[in-house]
């Protein structure tokens, strides 16, 4: 197994109820190193760049009016196997099929306010990391 970056996002939902110090904790926990941290608000143009895979389903103009919808954290997370151990933290989309312990099943409302965002793949990993941070802020 390799050490990998991943892109992790705190959603609005998350930030709007306060719940960020609890999911940085739970972050510390699983052992994640944090590279690179910072607070914004998407437009709703950067929602639409960042879950552009998605342009084409029917809940992408619901997807992107949310993440546009107040302040997010996002984040850049480095541990060995990362990008699946980030989504394994998570747990499944829909807070109601996560398994105990997660995230989403411990603060999830719904498939739609699940709390947070995990790349999925390496290749998806390199285009979200990119989307919000710089060279020099991943050294
Ligand atoms: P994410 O990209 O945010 O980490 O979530 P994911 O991989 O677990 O799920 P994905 O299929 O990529 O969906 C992206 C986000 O869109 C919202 N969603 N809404 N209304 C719906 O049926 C629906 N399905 C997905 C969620 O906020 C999901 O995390
Ligand atoms: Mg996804």
């Amino acid at each position: 197994m390799a050490v990998e970056r991943t892109l992790a996002i705190v959603k609005p939902d998350a930030v709007g109820r306060g719940l960020t110090a609890d999911i940085l904790s739970r972050v510390h926990a699983a052992k994640f190193k944090i590279i690179a941290i910072k607070s914004l608000r998407l437009t709703k143009k950067q929602a639409e760049g960042f879950y552009a895979v998605h342009r084409e389903r029917g809940f992408f103009g619901e997807l992107t009016e949310f993440m546009s919808s107040g302040k997010a954290v996002v984040m850049v997370l480095e541990a060995e196997n990362g990008i699946a151990k980030w989504r394994e933290t998570m747990g499944a989309t829909d807070p109601a099929k996560a398994a105990a312990g997660t995230i989403r099943k411990e603060l999830g409302e719904s498939i739609q306010f699940n709390c947070t965002h995990g790349s999925d793949a390496q290749e998806t990993a390199a285009y979200e990391i990119g989307y919000f941070f710089s060279g020099a802020e991943l050294v």
